[in-house]
Formats: structure tokens, C-alpha cells, sequence
């Protein structure tokens, strides 16, 4: 049977994921946002792209949330992205009252529901998703590590001249600019990334990483990323409705995995129909530690600011 997927918030990044996976078919899609028709106004423009994208999904645009009932995953997107200049921790205000409303009206509908976070700060935001909905751990997941593995990838790509599809990489640890990424675990078809590169422009990829975010958000000005992100909340979503079990690096709630406690954390997972299905533990090295632990303090001080 076919999947429904509701997306909330028709944004930059709502649209192009919901028009993604309809364009893959993974599910038939409903649209959601406050702003009053203009969802109906995009999904009808998708659904109208079908004949010549050779898709069949059917997708469509609401405000209410009754048309998003018994959806299988919710993409909550809705929420304000950052200006130049800010932080996505500087979001926390205005987006932790957005997605608590919003997980309100969801949970209310699809009580079923596995939940996919998008909005920012991300880690504290699902952390409110999952606090909000009372749905098991499994259940509630954030998109940010693939966003900023993608990222290393397609700078790694640039920087060698080599196919995108060859490079592996993992980035870890809260979507900050403390994230974490593991030089150590990044290859080209398996050889070591430093037979390709020497390792100051390792250095200097590795930085431009962790500024992936605010780099797109310094030449849009009016708003941050929305390609790469969608693409990244699609391989996610394709994991889930194929049972594909990808290891994926997610933000997953954390019960002493990586000696971590009651937190939203980036960590690589298997992701497949019942969510997070498994956290993978990778060992770590004294300064991956510390890097790991620096990160998890970054994440534990916006936790601080919610007020439930
Ligand atoms: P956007 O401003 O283009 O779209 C946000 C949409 O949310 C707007 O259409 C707005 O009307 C809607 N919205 C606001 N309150 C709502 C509510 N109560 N119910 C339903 N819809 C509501 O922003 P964009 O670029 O789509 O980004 C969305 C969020 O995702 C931002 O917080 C951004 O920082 C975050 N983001 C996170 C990424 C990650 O890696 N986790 C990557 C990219 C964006
Ligand atoms: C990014 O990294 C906005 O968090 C988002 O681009």
C-alpha cells in the first residue's frame, strides 16, 4: 500500500522535499502550511507537473490538518530559517513555539506517525517533537547529519576531481558549527581520504563543513539552504518507506550511547520502516572525544532555553 507523507511548512525546504518525493513516488504527499492557499497552490502545480515527470503520486496542498490524518511520516519543516549574521541557535525562540503547535495538530491526527525534524535549531527541535508528542524514540528522528556529510562529500569531490558517488564520509554531533567530522572515517572507494589530499586542505574542507550552513545563508540573504537539505530529508524518507535500512548519521535520542544521556544527538543509525532502529557505536579517539563532548555541550545549552 501506498505511504502518506505529510510535509508541514511550504517553504523552501517543505516544497522541494514534498516535489522530490513525489517525483520518486515514495508515497502520496499533503502539504501544509498557515500561509492561507498557498500550499493549495504549489501541490496543485506538482500534481500538474505529473504527466510529463512521470510520476503518479498524488500530492496536494492544505491548511487544515484533517486531510493530513493517518499520515505514515510527518516532515515537519515550518518554522523561520536564519539571516545573515545569525546563528541557528538564535531560531530557538520563535521556532520551539512553531513546532510545538505543530506536533500538537500532528500527533493529533496521525498517532501513528513516525516524525522527521527539519526546522532549527535542529537538535533541540526534534528533542521538542519528541518531548510534545510522547511517541517512542524510534519514532521521533532529526535530519542534519546527511545535510552536513553531503556537504564534506561535495567539497571532497571538488577539491579531487572524483565522482561524488565514490567518496564516503560521516559527520557527527549536534547541526552546529560544532559538529564533528570523521577524517578518520572518510574514503575514497575505500582508500584513506589523506592519499588524495594533503592534510591542510583537509583542514580547510573540514572548516568550510562545519560553515557549510551559514556560507549558503551569506549569498541568499533572505533565507539558508533548501537543495541539499530536501535531498538529504528524501534519502531519509526513501530509507523508511523501503525498508532499506541505510546507515544514515540522524539526529537520534540518546540513552548512554556515546555517553550521552536525554539528548537529540548526530549519531550514524540504521533507518528503516520502524525509524531509528538501531544507533551504531563507533570507537573514538581521545580528541574525537573531545570533539564529541564539546558538541554535546553546544546542544545541551539551546535544551536549556526550552520551556515546556
Ligand atoms: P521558509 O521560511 O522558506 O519556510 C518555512 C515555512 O514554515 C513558511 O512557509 C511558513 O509559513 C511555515 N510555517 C511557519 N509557522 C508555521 C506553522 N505554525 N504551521 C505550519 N507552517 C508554518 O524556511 P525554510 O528555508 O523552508 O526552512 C524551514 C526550517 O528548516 C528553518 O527553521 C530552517 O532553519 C530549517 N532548516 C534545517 C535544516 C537542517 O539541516 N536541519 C536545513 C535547512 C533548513
Ligand atoms: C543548513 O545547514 C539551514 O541548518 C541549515 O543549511
Amino acid at each position: 500500500m501506498k505511504k502518506k507523507i505529510t510535509v508541514i511548512g511550504a517553504g523552501h525546504v517543505g516544497e522541494v522535499t514534498a516535489f522530490k518525493i513525489a517525483e520518486q513516488e515514495l508515497g502520496d504527499v499533503v502539504l501544509l502550511d498557515i500561509i492561507e492557499d498557498m500550499p493549495i497552490g504549489k501541490g496543485l502545480d506538482m500534481r500538474e507537473g505529473g504527466p510529463v515527470g512521470k510520476y503518479d503520486s498524488r500530492i496536494f496542498g492544505t491548511n487544515s490538518y484533517e486531510d493530513t490524518a493517518n499520515s505514515d511520516i510527518v516532515v515537519i519543516t515550518a518554522g523561520v530559517p536564519r539571516k545573515p549574521g545569525m546563528s541557528r541557535d538564535e531560531l530557538v525562540g520563535t521556532n520551539f513555539g512553531i513546532v510545538k503547535i505543530v506536533t500538537e495538530n500532528v500527533v493529533k491526527h496521525s498517532p501513528d506517525a513516525l516524525l522527521l525534524v527539519v526546522s532549527n535549531p535542529l537538535d533541540a527541535m526534534v528533542y521538542t517533537a519528541f518531548k510534545v508528542s510522547g511517541f517512542p524514540k524510534n519514532r521521533v528522528f532529526g535530519m542534519a547529519g546527511i545535510l552536513d556529510t553531503t556537504r564534506f562529500r561535495a567539497f571532497l569531490s571538488m577539491e579531487t576531481n572524483v565522482s561524488v558517488e565514490s567518496i564516503q564520509a560521516l559527520v557527527l554531533g549536534g547541526h552546529g558549527d560544532t559538529m564533528v567530522p570523521f577524517p578518520r572515517y572518510t574514503t575514497i572507494s575505500g582508500i584513506p581520504i589523506s592519499n588524495f589530499i594533503p592534510q591542510d586542505r583537509l583542514d580547510a574542507i573540514i572548516e568550510r563543513t562545519r560553515k557549510g550552513g551559514g556560507e549558503i545563508v551569506k549569498y541568499l540573504k533572505t533565507g539558508s539552504a533548501y537543495y541539499a537539505p530536501s535531498l538529504a530529508v528524501t534519502e531519509m524518507v526513501e530509507s523508511i518507506v523501503k525498508d532499506k535500512k541505510k546507515i544514515l548519521p540522524c539526529a537520534a535520542y540518546l540513552e548512554g550511547e556515546y555517553g550521552i544521556n536525554g539528548l537529540y544527538f548526530g549519531v550514524p543509525v540504521k533507518l528503516g520502516a520502524d525509524g531509528v532502529e538501531e544507533i551504531i557505536e563507533i570507537d573514538l579517539t581521545e580528541e574525537e572525544k573531545e570533539a564529541i563532548k564539546n558538541s554535546e555541550a553546544a546542544v545541551r545549552s539551546v535544551i536549556d532555553l526550552l520551556k515546556f
